[in-house]
């Protein structure tokens, strides 16, 4: 069997062979061959934008991979930390490398006083923290000039281990300054995930003592919430980062598509629909509205995965730990119910609806006590070092600028009318 298919041009008769490289038609042979002819795709639907070495999703079967690892294995047996190794470098590092890694990023977690004081310090007392996140790291690009020089291996692989390092400080002084608490310097005794939470949750005691389920369950998120291919924000980091983009400007796109409610704010509707939802005997009402086409059944479905969202699987099995330690969030059985009621019924089984990550995520936060508005912010702690893995890949690659065509379906040529003739 050839690997191509025949195309024939109804307006001249003519068939063509195009050829099928890894599993898609290569745009660089089908511009060869229809020359003039674009592919009309605006949301990627049917576009690989990039080949990738980093993420393997594979919707239709529930598998998700990081440089070949599954998800599963990285969650049960590795931390945040080293996934972030990983994904930056392309190989899990041995001990040395491990411990140098960890070293370098502990040395990095403060940020410059002036970035808190003179800039974050600077936004409206109830400025959102994902809105200070955003203006912070791209900020950062100023105090750090040397980020300019992309093409040095050695400069920069620091700015990504600084943006790393600093994203929980910046995230924790966001949340800190938009409730009116004092900044927490970073403890660098602590571990990544504990040393956030002592940042977000330190008062007058001189050392934060983290409860290690919580901890634990944090890294999972972390590790969990790392990469995701080519979704939206890191659609928006490698569009910016294919201009030459800093590392820092380039993730402070990335962190403002994440800001939208469709890509990052999931599990925060997840959380309000439950609310609203209010009580179990409103469940099923909610569900026959829903199949009534009032609204959506939110922390369901997903654009890759059909069958289930593995990290759903993982997530749903940590929340119980974290549930044990915290009590159980009011939400949790109406939770529980919508899932059981939702999953037995055809109108979501037909249409490949499944719980999604973001379906237990939100509750977790919650039960932990973080406000919802910093759900987002939780979610680009990690997602910085995937972000950062593209960032590299395209640079390393030596990618060409992203430009994609449009097809114009404005006026036609027209002559321009002086104002007073209109
Ligand atoms: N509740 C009810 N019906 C739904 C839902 C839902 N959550 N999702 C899809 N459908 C229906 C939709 O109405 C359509 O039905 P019909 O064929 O009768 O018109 C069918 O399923 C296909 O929907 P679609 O909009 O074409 O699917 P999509 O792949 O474009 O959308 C999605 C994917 C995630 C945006 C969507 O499922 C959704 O809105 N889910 C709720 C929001 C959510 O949980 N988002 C988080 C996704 S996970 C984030 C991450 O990976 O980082």
């Amino acid at each position: 069997m050839t690997d191509s298919i025949t195309i024939t041009d109804n307006r001249n008769g003519e068939s063509i062979e195009i050829p099928i490289v890894s599993g898609g038609v290569d745009a660089e042979e089908w511009r060869k061959l229809l020359p003039g002819v674009w592919f009309l795709d605006p949301a990627f639907m049917t576009t690989a934008a990039t080949t990738s070495s980093i993420t393997f999703v594979d919707g239709e079967a529930g598998i998700m991979r990081y440089r070949g690892y599954p998800i599963e294995q990285l969650a049960a047996e590795s931390s945040y930390l080293e996934v972030a190794y990983l994904l930056i470098c392309g190989e899990l590092p041995d001990a040395a490398q491990f411990e140098r890694w960890r070293e370098e990023i502990t040395l990095h977690t403060f940020i410059h006083e002036n970035v808190r004081k003179r800039f974050m310090e600077g936004f409206h007392h109830d400025a959102h923290p994902m809105g200070i996140l955003v203006s912070a790291v791209a900020a950062l690009s100023t105090f750090y000039p040397g980020a300019k020089d992309i093409d040095d291996p050695e400069r920069r692989l620091l700015q990504l281990v600084r943006l790393i390092a600093k994203m929980p400080t910046l995230a924790a002084g966001a949340h800190r300054f938009s409730v009116g608490m004092p900044f927490v310097f970073p403890d660098n005794s602590l571990g990544f995930a504990e040393n956030f939470l002592s940042m977000m949750w330190k008062m007058a005691e001189p050392r934060y003592e983290a409860d290690p389920t919580l901890v634990r369950a944090l890294d999972l998120l972390f590790i969990l919430h790392a990469d995701h291919e080519q979704n939206c924000s890191t659609t928006a980091m490698r569009v910016v980062g294919s201009a030459h983009g800093d590392p820092y400007t380039s993730t402070a796109a990335a962190c403002a598509a994440l800001y939208g409610p469709r890509h990052g704010g999931a599990n925060e509707a997840v959380i309000r629909m439950l609310t609203e939802i209010g009580s179990l005997e409103n469940v099923p009402d909610f569900i026959a509205a829903v199949k009534a086409g009032k609204g959506r059944l939110q922390g369901f479905g997903h654009r890759v995965y059909r069958n289930f969202d593995p990290r759903a699987q993982i997530i749903r099995e940590a929340a119980d730990d974290v549930f044990a330690v915290t009590g159980k969030s009011p939400l949790l059985d109406i939770a529980l119910k919508l899932e059981e009621l939702a999953l037995a019924d055809d109108y979501f089984g037909s249409r490949k609806l499944y719980p999604n990550v973001d379906f237990y995520s939100g509750l977790i936060y919650q039960a932990m006590g973080f406000p919802i508005e910093m759900f987002p912010v939780l979610f680009a702690i990690p997602r910085t070092s995937g972000w950062l893995s593209h960032w590299l890949e395209l640079i390393t690659e030596g990618a060409r600028i992203a430009r994609p065509r449009q097809i114009y379906d404005g006026p036609d040529e027209r002559k321009y009318v002086p104002i007073t003739q209109r």
